[in-house]
């Protein structure tokens, strides 16, 4: 099987598996050394069926100019891959909530496969969902582990991780700006070789 058949086998399997829901599935190169793992899709990824579009997607692309990456060229995910929503008792509207410990766990398998039909070298965690999700450890922390490389294994394969805080954290903490920019730094060294 091609790694893009296994690939949609994957993609039929989760849809099956969670049957219902407002599912937004990973996009890119699937030859990528790079693979971008966000939390979830919000409401403008399930409008226009790709993850990181809208707001996020503006965050992305600017966190892309600084890797001086196009964003066809890597493949982007998230952990989990459905829309995470409440009603929200102020408006009655559908809002965005947390992923719960559950949820990341239902979805952790599928992530792993994924990874292991995309294999890239360099795993690039958004947040603190996408790195529990990887780790397994659900006490692990962005605040701790940001802008540093490890080595990881899943189902036997090495790749190395990237944890990142979520750019969107940054809109919300302007202090984490000079932070995430020094992270950006070092992870465009890292993948270029240098
Ligand atoms: N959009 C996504 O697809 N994932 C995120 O983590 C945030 C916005």
């Amino acid at each position: 099987m091609s790694k893009q058949e296994s690939l949609e086998k994957l993609y039929d399997d989760y849809r099956n598996h969670f049957e219902g829901k407002e599912i937004v599935l990973g996009d890119g190169s699937i030859d990528s050394m790079i693979l971008l793992i966000g939390e979830a899709p919000g409401k403008d990824e399930v409008r226009l069926g790709r993850p990181f579009v809208g707001m996020a997607g503006k965050n992305l692309n600017e966190f892309l100019s600084h890797l001086n990456m196009e964003r066809e060229k890597i493949y982007i995910t998230n952990a989990i891959k459905y829309r995470l929503s409440e009603v929200s008792p102020q408006t009655g509207r559908l809002k965005n909530r947390p992923a719960t410990k559950e949820e990341i766990k239902e979805n952790m398998d599928f992530l792993y496969k994924e990874i292991n039909i995309i294999m890239p070298k360099y795993i690039v965690t958004l947040g603190n969902v996408p790195l529990k999700s990887i780790t397994g450890d659900f006490n692990a922390s962005i605040g701790a582990v940001h802008g540093e490389i490890k080595q990881i294994y899943i189902y036997n394969e090495e790749f190395f991780l990237f944890p990142l805080y979520h750019p969107a954290s940054i809109i919300y903490n302007r202090s984490l700006k000079e932070v995430y920019e020094e992270d950006l730094r070092k992870l465009s060294l890292i993948v270029s070789g240098k």
